[in-house]
């Protein structure tokens, strides 16, 4: 067995959506995602996927599950083959299935340790904005650089005072191995010390809003000019892009999301009312990155500094893109003045002349593309064309996306004047293989419905199952007689409430996997999981009904037990344990 914590923390940094994306194109409607379904052949899309609750259904079909379940059924794995997939993918070791016990509380002990971790980033990140307030100094210069207050308070500006150990005035004991851990503190063997010292802090949120790291800068000259958390079990620096979570709402709005280099670039564009932008931490923008970046928006500008090493960066982060690009996403490319960076340029132009600029003047991924392959080469010459073959098919052939790869080839065709068929002869095999086989066909499942009616019970499953959050109003005293669905709701219930974090649906119907109700939760599932709006019950409305179905269950559950109890004392074969249940059943509660 696979212990459930492990299942939770693999569900809980998998996301569905972008699991089903990589197999079945999604578009976003509303707050769910939708796609013909993969698993009966439709016309239109009644396959619903939903972020909130991790879970994917099919309206038509009644196809439906967590992530894990999409796994099998898609792939046709089974339960481990599916949980080693998305473990791989998100680089969890899978526990060994003897270890069971010693797993169990390594996975426990894990979760644990991050809690920490996360309660000590946030305890040092009120430390900091604190003592922001007491140094006229660093308050100063964030004014010099132009912030106000209200940017200040968005991004959790702070600044870390000038002492070895300034964070032993907050925690205690100092140092604490969370303290370690956390790179707040550095461990030499002769003594302990803040990390940060006399620098502007930035934190680093992860999509959550948790902080997972700081970036400080020095104020004024100095080197280095920027610190950085150090990698911990919080902070991946591959896989978080500073400022996303403060960005997610500009995303949204504006339909584009913007990468730029730096801590500041972010902060000052959203001091000029550019609430869109992200940086990579330092580092590349790799291809995790990207896979974020486009599950925000399917416009991704990147506008980098105007430098040298500016432009090695974008032409990274568009090698890192070629993989992961979809067709129906598009990349532009920004780049400023030499002199400038974002932050620069938006002080000196505005906000208007920046989004101008950005909005008809950066170059598509595909002129990007071209006018660098070409900027060496003397297309004039056979050696000069058989380099570009060399070079562009490298690239072109990592590009997933039918449409757009099938465009730069014909470009390529054009731009050396061989035929297509010869070129691709040239180029070789293009699309590389998939890593996961796949089943070739699917046979449609039953698809019609079960037209009986829907029993209370069923309907409280149904929605419990949407709502596990609902687990608190149900209170199902043991003395009562559950048998059939209600014991399946009484368990959902204990299970539910069993759980250290919130569950949402698909955790849920991983938990009662394998157990004797999962036949049950399947069947209410698939018959009667059969219009979108269902999955919109999270209102005050519904939970009041919710909250009502249960005390009828109640009543109804009481009275179908005192029936039975008194046809039995009529014929007087009650046994002293019956007569006291009876008793306590017939006084009011
Ligand atoms: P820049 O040197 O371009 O800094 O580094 P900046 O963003 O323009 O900062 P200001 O305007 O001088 O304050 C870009 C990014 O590279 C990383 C940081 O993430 C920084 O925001 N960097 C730079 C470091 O991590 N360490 C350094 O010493 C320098
Ligand atoms: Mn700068």
């Amino acid at each position: 067995m696979i212990p459930n914590e492990f299942i939770d923390e693999l569900l809980n940094k998998t996301d569905i959506v972008d699991i089903i994306d990589d197999f079945v194109p999604l578009k976003k409607r509303g707050a769910n995602y939708m796609a013909c379904c993969p698993f009966h052949k439709e016309k239109s899309a009644s396959f619903s996927v939903s972020p909130t609750k991790q879970f994917y259904h099919c309206f038509g079909c009644g196809a439906h599950g967590s992530a894990i379940g999409f796994i099998m059924e898609y792939q046709g794995l089974n339960f481990v083959e599916a949980v080693q997939l998305l473990a791989d993918r998100v680089g969890m070791p899978v526990p060994k299935q003897h270890d069971d016990a010693h797993t169990q509380t390594q996975q426990k002990q894990r979760k644990q340790q991050q809690q920490t971790l996360t309660q000590t980033m946030a305890t040092a990140t009120d430390f900091y904005r604190q003592q922001l307030k007491l140094s006229a100094t660093a308050l100063c210069y964030l004014q010099n650089r132009g912030l106000s207050d209200e940017i200040i308070n968005h991004y959790e500006l702070g600044y870390a005072p000038d002492h070895w150990q300034a964070l032993s005035q907050v925690f205690q004991p100092y140092p604490s191995q969370a303290l370690i851990n956390s790179g707040m503190v550095i461990d030499k063997e002769t003594k302990c010390y803040d990390r940060f010292r006399d620098r502007v802090m930035f934190p680093i949120h992860d999509i959550r809003g948790q902080v997972i790291g700081f970036g400080g800068r020095i104020i004024g000259q100095g080197e280095p000019k920027y610190l950085n958390s150090p990698e911990t079990p919080l902070f991946d620096k591959g896989r978080q892009l500073y400022g996303l979570y403060q960005a997610r709402s500009a995303i949204k709005e504006t339909g584009r999301v913007l990468v730029v280099e730096g801590y500041m670039d972010v902060v000052a564009l959203a001091q000029f009312g550019i609430g869109y932008a992200v940086a990579a931490l330092g580092t590349a923008t790799t291809a995790d990155h990207i896979h974020l970046l486009m599950r925000q928006s399917n416009d991704i500008y990147f506008c980098f500094d105007g430098d040298q090493a500016g432009r090695k960066a974008a032409w990274r982060a568009l090698e890192n893109a070629l993989p992961q690009l979809k067709d129906g996403k598009t990349l532009h490319f920004l780049f400023l003045p030499p002199e400038h960076d974002p932050d620069s340029f938006v002080r000196a132009q505005g906000a208007a002349v920046f989004e101008e600029a950005l909005l008809h003047q950066s170059l598509a991924l595909s002129q990007y593309f071209w006018q660098t392959l070409t900027e060496k080469i003397p297309l004039n010459t056979q050696e000069g064309k058989a380099e570009l073959i060399k070079n562009a098919s490298q690239l072109i052939n990592q590009i997933k996306a039918p449409a757009l790869a099938f465009l730069l080839r014909q470009e390529l065709s054009d731009k050396v004047g061989i035929d297509e068929y010869n070129l691709a002869q040239l180029m070789g095999q293009e699309t590389p293989k998939r890593s996961v086989r796949q089943k070739d066909y699917h046979l449609p499942r039953q698809t019609f419905r079960q037209p009986a009616m829907m029993s209370l019970v069923q309907k409280q499953i149904r929605a419990l199952l949407i709502n596990p959050q609902w687990a608190v109003y149900i209170d199902l005293p043991e003395y009562l007689d559950l048998h059939g669905d209600y014991a399946c709701l009484a368990a959902l219930a204990e299970c539910i409430q069993a759980s250290a974090a919130p569950l949402n649906c698909g955790a849920v119907l991983e938990l009662m996997r394998n157990t004797e109700f999962e036949p049950v939760i399947q069947q209410i599932i698939h018959d009667y999981l059969d219009s979108p709006e269902l999955l919109q019950t999270d209102n005050e409305e519904d939970c009041m009904t919710f909250k009502q179905g249960m005390q009828k269950l109640l009543d109804s559950l009481k009275s179908q037990q005192i029936d039975a109890l008194k046809r039995k004392l009529q014929d007087k074969v009650l046994s002293a344990d019956e007569k006291q249940l009876l008793l306590r059943l017939l006084s009011p509660s």
